[in-house]
């Protein structure tokens, strides 16, 4: 499509109004990107070949719900919707099927499931809620089994699953759920169960108990009422005396004008063995404890969703979202609570309820001994439980340590484990899983709060991630959906290219090695590693990664690693793209080099995207560098020397020993045929856009100047030329069918990542 002419120097006041509007677009701030907290520092979206990673499916199979891990670490045992699946993770890639057992819902049960009015195409099967290592030879499991709980002990033969006889199967009610949607937990400790969950159909009783193993089964009194009928359980950990439970319930304690939730640690004792005359077969040691994350002069994180025990450090790691949302984003946090913090908690003062003024108040009574409720052995008196039964929740709270805050991110599951950097430093890496299919690797150092290493998409589609489930030796995180399984290894660190991003990247599990130089995974042999190098305190590239240490002092910015040569081609822009790998680093545009290093001329550039249009112009050859700044330390992301045909250019005598390479960059003809076609389709659309508006502007302008009656508007006019009103440019640009946004609201990263929303984002 040729141009309209416009008279004697078309290229020129082209030039000039295109630029000037590409300028205007760069001015844009870019705001809106992903909400408060740190930000992950290189994000890979689904399919992406830079993390690679392997997904297990099988037809017909959904709702990969439970994950567990062999003894060995050899195999995954899976639970889905009426099967349960064993997977040889062994070798890297996609994990292999080692066999498969069904176990649906009876035809018996189905059917009284749709009677009861529950979907029989979602609702009523058998979903496989717990799985757990019960001895060397089976596994425990039990399922929803169409809204009426079932478990069944099953055989283990060489890793493989034995098929499970329908005669074996036994009443599940305590350990699994009713109904597929609601939140349950449970822990094999001693050869006993403990799990909390609902215990009734409608889901509105719940319930801790004590199954299995030689102890006497233990129940929460109902009657009691130490559990809110929506407690919902989300995690149950051992201790050495106890177990805790962690839920998230309506508080009663807490008089609002709406219904509060909060999170609550509850512990039963290992040795509780029931009252003799009072709570026969009934818990007599259970206490709760209002749990608190939150930040200082911020609305707490009340609803806590997923909790596991990083044994080595004795910290429970917890991940919350609010009840309140700010706008239409969640946001999250993970807390560290200590051990001991909750122990401290269950040895203060309780509270009780007043019941003449129906409050909570801290009980001053008289203290027993032993104390009520305390793992002390044998039986408790009846007076101790007589107290017991009104004093159940502590007065204390334990509050935790805010390590992540994050808005705009739903997390629902989370895994941790420690990590040490080449330097013996501490950390402990979090894995977690959003409410969008996506998970975020967040590192914690030892006295300071997370950063985000990365972030995953790993389903193409938002949905949430359902459990995870780490597998150390295999150097995997497992992540189950409804579709499949993920697996994704701890880290690829070869996706960091030289040294100075290997350190940038903090990843405890990465460090540069200069012999192949490579970025490569730490394993655990480290006596080879001496020349390794990795800054995990300051991540500061330009000690860790000089050759000589006295060459630093000397070198500002380091020299290009290759130099890409590029042909200015007459009448054409050039763009010149720059990788952005860092959501943290700055980038701009340098021309020139050593002394002659300046910013790249105004007048025939702009930066769009990151990439650096260039106006074919005399002198516009010679060396154009996109440097990242991060962490204060400035390093060229890409070099490029461009070659001017009318005008070749000598290369500066400083760059000779850097190793070059011709390569093609997307040009965009101006002037011209038809025939000389750009090579990216949407340029031209977008540059006759910007042209046509420009004439229409200046045409606008020019009209309004001449007359006599527009003089007063014109001033408007002339100011307004410079924001440029949305109301004039959106139809033009519609016309042009550049899509307009879909939301208005859109961020400046989805308009990088779509050139379709450019349209309004001209207007
Ligand atoms: C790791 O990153 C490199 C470089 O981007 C890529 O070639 C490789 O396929 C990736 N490997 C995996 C397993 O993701
Ligand atoms: C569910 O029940 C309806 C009618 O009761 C029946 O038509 C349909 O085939 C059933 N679906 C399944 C998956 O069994
Ligand atoms: C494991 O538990 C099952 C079920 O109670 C039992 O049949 C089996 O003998 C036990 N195996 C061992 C090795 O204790
Ligand atoms: C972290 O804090 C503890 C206690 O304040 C201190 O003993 C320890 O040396 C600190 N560690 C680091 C790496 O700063
Ligand atoms: C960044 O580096 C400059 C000098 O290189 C130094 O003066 C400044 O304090 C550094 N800033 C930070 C935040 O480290
Ligand atoms: C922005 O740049 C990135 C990489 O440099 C590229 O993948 C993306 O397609 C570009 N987006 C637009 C709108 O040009």
């Amino acid at each position: 499509m040729a141009l309209p002419s416009l008279g004697q120097d078309p290229w020129s006041l082209l030039g000039v109004f295109f630029f000037q509007l590409l300028l205007l677009m760069s001015l844009r701030p870019a705001t809106g990107t992903g909400g408060q907290g740190p930000m992950p520092r290189v994000k890979y979206h689904a399919g992406d070949g830079h993390r690679a990673l392997s997904f297990f499916q099988q037809k017909g199979l959904r709702d990969f719900d439970t994950l567990l891990l062999s003894a060995d670490g050899d195999t995954l045992y899976v639970g889905a919707r009426e099967a349960i699946l064993a997977l040889n993770i062994q070798n890297p890639g996609i994990p292999r099927l080692r066999n498969m057992i069904p176990w649906p819902a009876s035809e018996k049960k189905k059917s009284e499931c749709a009677l009861k009015k529950k979907s029989n195409e979602t609702q009523c099967f058998n979903f496989i809620r717990v799985l757990v290592s019960f001895n060397a030879t089976h596994l425990y499991s039990c399922g929803t089994f169409a809204f009426s709980p079932a478990c069944a002990f099953i055989e283990l033969r060489d890793s493989s699953l034995m098929p499970i006889l329908n005669d074996k199967v036994m009443d599940g009610k305590g350990q699994s759920p009713f109904d597929p949607e609601h939140r349950h937990t449970a822990v094999l400790v001693d050869g006993m169960l403990y799990s909390g969950t609902m215990n009734n159909f409608l889901g509105s009783e719940p319930i801790l108990m004590r199954t299995l193993g030689s102890q006497p089964v233990l129940k929460t009194d109902i009657f009691l009422r130490w559990l809110h009928p929506d407690a919902s359980f989300v995690a149950a950990i051992p201790s050495t005396q106890v177990v805790y439970f962690f839920f998230e319930e309506t508080a009663s304690e807490l008089d609002f004008f709406e219904e509060l939730y909060t999170s609550r640690v509850a512990r039963v004792c290992k040795n509780d063995v029931g009252g003799e005359k009072l709570l026969q077969k009934k818990w007599t040691t259970f206490l709760k404890a209002q749990l608190l994350c939150a930040q200082p002069g911020q609305l707490p994180f009340n609803v806590v969703r997923h909790a596991v025990l990083l044994p080595s450090v004795s910290r429970i790691y917890a991940v919350f979202t609010s009840q309140w949302q700010v706008g239409e984003t969640r946001s999250s946090a993970v807390c560290a609570f200590s051990l001991t913090d909750i122990e401290r908690v269950f040895k203060g003062k309780f509270k009780e309820l007043n019941k003449e003024t129906s409050r909570w108040t801290t009980y001053r009574g008289p203290e027993a001994n032993p104390r009520p409720g305390s793992c002390s052995t044998g039986p408790s008196s009846d007076k101790a439980l007589t107290f017991m039964k009104d004093h159940f929740l502590m007065d204390e709270h334990v509050v935790g340590r805010p390590l992540l805050v994050k808005s705009g991110v739903e997390y629902t599951q989370i895994a941790v484990e420690p990590a040490r950097g080449l330097d013996g430093s501490r950390h402990v890496v979090m894995y977690l899983g959003t409410s969008t299919g996506s998970l975020h690797k967040a590192v914690v150092p030892e006295n300071s709060s997370a950063y985000l290493v990365e972030e995953i998409q790993l389903s193409p589609e938002p949905e949430p991630v359902r459990n995870l489930q780490l597998a150390p030796t295999q150097g995997a995180v497992f992540a189950g959906f409804s579709g499949g399984v993920w697996r994704v290894p701890r880290a690829n660190c070869s996706v960091y290219k030289s040294c100075v991003e290997c350190v940038l990247a903090k990843d405890p599990h990465c460090a540069w090695d200069p012999e192949s130089k490579t970025c490569s995974l730490l394993s655990g042999s480290s006596s080879t590693l001496n020349s390794w190098k990795q800054d995990m305190e300051r991540g500061n590239p330009e000690l860790a990664c000089a050759d000589r240490p006295l060459a630093r002092s000397i070198r500002r910015q380091s020299p290009p690693q290759l130099i890409k040569e590029v042909l200015a081609v007459p009448n054409s822009i050039l763009e010149l793209p720059c990788p952005q790998l860092s959501a943290l680093a700055s980038y701009h545009w340098s021309h020139g080099h050593g002394h002659g290093r300046a910013a790249v001329p105004e007048a025939s550039s702009a930066v769009y995207n990151g990439s650096l249009l260039l106006l074919p112009q005399a002198g516009v050859g010679g060396l154009y560098q996109c440097v990242a700044t991060e962490n204060n330390y400035s390093y060229p992301v890409v070099s490029y020397w461009v070659d001017s045909q009318e005008q070749p250019l000598a290369l500066d005598p400083e760059l000779a020993g850097v190793p070059r390479e011709r390569v093609q960059v997307p040009l965009t003809r101006v002037g011209g045929g038809a025939s000389l076609a750009a090579q990216r389709s949407y340029w031209p659309h977008f540059l006759i856009v910007t042209v046509l508006l420009a004439i229409v502007l200046l045409g606008t302008l020019t009209l309004l100047l001449a007359s006599p009656l527009g003089a007063l508007r014109a001033r408007g006019k002339v100011q307004g030329c410079g924001t440029l009103p949305p109301r004039e440019k959106a139809p033009l640009s519609r016309e042009q069918r550049l899509q307009p946004s879909k939301d208005y609201r859109t961020s400046a990263s989805d308009v990088d990542a779509d050139n379709n929303h450019l349209g309004p984002e001209v207007a």
